[in-house]
């Protein structure tokens, strides 16, 4: 990939200017993933076998798009019939040059760069890949986008109201997602929860069901990506992934868990952290432990994100140094470069093994909560979780934590072993 700039691993959003239109290199490992969530699909035959309609929807510079075309394998490229979209022309003028001076090496593709609102160009026709990356919510692009899609697509949404999502805006977070969220250390799992639903009811209005394939918190943005598929009765199978999230659940909302299938059978001499509450659980609206309504099915799928190898990130996504480099990247800057690409997907292969399990425990959070003189290790704790014959798993997420499938009191009693309380 080239780009413009020399890759700089220190910034992080939200916005820069690349000429007059916004290129923020923070996102870049968004990008990255969705290169290899693409191909995954391709692979994995999500997108049947004919040419995939494909919008970069807020397409901005184009690069999203652009790094799909000269990224994906030649095979997977000539397949792609891509827009970029945007209601800025100088920014589509940009992606447009950069398309010309630099097309992929392989020439396969159609890319076309499309003027106009979004929200009037997705009802062109039907799409199988549609990416929504805004400035802010992308909630007044949603029901449009989804409307677009075909009988079988995936949907990539891009978040940058993070305050909101995560609690610390109350008032925008109920306008815009009709939700609340208790700031702790699950805050952006709690967000991203917010914003599966949100997706997942706006897909059940146009008759379509979502199977999340990756939830991803990077630095200042939330991004989910689902498959929709389009059946009768979507609508009725997402208040089965609907709920509540509860900080310190009594005895009686532990039971509730437990018997709606949301948490796994435990004692309750010591009570977890939280628990997931199905939506029809009675609760009380000013109940400061509380989060959602939010997703409390599962947040990705196995495949795909096992699909997001640091090997494939690198083989795909990066190039070897080339001392004649067009923008003037050092040897250095592209081992930066190699570096930043492989961190996009650090520990996601290892989630994906774990991604269906009931806790997600921040290390820093669980220290508190059992009294303990410091955090565990989280490869220790996940390592000896798996000793004794459970799932357990480091996570990408920003804060250290696990996810496992173990009873709370085994793993409140493996925390302890580790690091007794003083
Ligand atoms: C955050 S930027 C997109 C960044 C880009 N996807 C990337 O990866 O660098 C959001 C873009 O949305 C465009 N935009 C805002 N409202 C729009 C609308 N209603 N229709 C089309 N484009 C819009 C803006 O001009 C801006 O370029």
């Amino acid at each position: 990939m080239r780009v413009a700039e020399k890759p700089d691993e220190e910034r992080r959003g939200p916005a820069t200017k690349s000429g007059g239109a916004f290129l923020n290199p923070a996102m870049a490992g968004s990008r990255t993933r969705s290169v290899l969530l693409l191909q995954h699909a391709i692979e994995s035959g999500m997108l049947g076998d004919g040419t995939i309609y494909a919008l970069d929807g807020l397409a901005s510079t184009g690069v999203r798009a652009r790094r799909w075309l000269n990224e994906l394998p030649p095979e997977s490229a000539e397949r792609l019939d891509v827009v970029m979209g945007d209601l800025d022309g100088e920014s589509l003028s940009w992606a447009r040059s950069n398309h010309l001076e630099f097309p992929p090496s392989h020439g396969k593709g159609e890319l076309n760069a499309v003027r106009g609102d979004l929200r009037a160009m997705v009802l062109n026709h039907g799409r199988h890949w549609v990416d929504i990356d805004p400035y802010g919510s992308p909630v007044p692009f949603l029901d449009t986008a989804v409307q677009s899609l075909a009988r079988g697509a995936v949907i990539e949404v891009s978040a940058t109201d993070t305050a909101a999502l995560t609690g610390s805006s109350k008032g925008p977070l109920l306008r815009r997602y009709g939700a609340r969220v208790r700031t702790d250390g699950l805050a952006h799992d709690s967000a991203l929860r917010v914003l599966l639903a949100t997706l997942a009811r706006t897909a059940a209005k146009h008759d379509r069901a979502i199977v999340p394939l990756m939830s991803i918190w990077d630095s200042h943005h939330l991004r989910v990506s689902a498959r929709t598929i389009k059946r009768k009765g979507a609508a009725s199978d997402v208040e089965d992934n609907l709920g509540w999230r509860v900080y310190s659940p009594s005895a009686d909302e532990v039971e509730a868990s437990i018997a709606a299938g949301l948490h796994p059978e435990t004692s309750l001499e010591i009570l977890p952290m939280n628990c997931m509450l199905p939506l029809s659980h009675p609760v009380t609206r000013d109940d400061s432990r509380v989060s959602g309504p939010l997703w409390v099915g599962n947040m990705g799928d196995e495949g795909a994100m096992s699909s997001m190898t640091e090997e494939r990130a690198l083989s795909l996504c990066t190039a070897p140094y080339d001392s004649e480099d067009v923008a003037g990247w050092s040897e250095k800057d592209f081992e930066r470069e190699a570096r930043r690409v492989s961190r996009s997907v650090r520990n996601l292969e290892e989630e994906s093994r774990v991604i269906d399990s009931p806790h997600h425990i921040v290390v820093d959070d669980l220290s508190s909560w059992l009294e303990m003189p410091g955090p565990p290790s989280p490869r220790l704790l996940a390592d000896c979780l798996e000793e004794r014959g459970f799932k357990a798993g480091l996570t990408h997420y920003g804060n250290p934590s696990i996810r496992t499938d173990a009873p709370w009191d085994v793993v409140a009693g493996v925390a302890l072993s580790l690091q007794p309380p003083m």
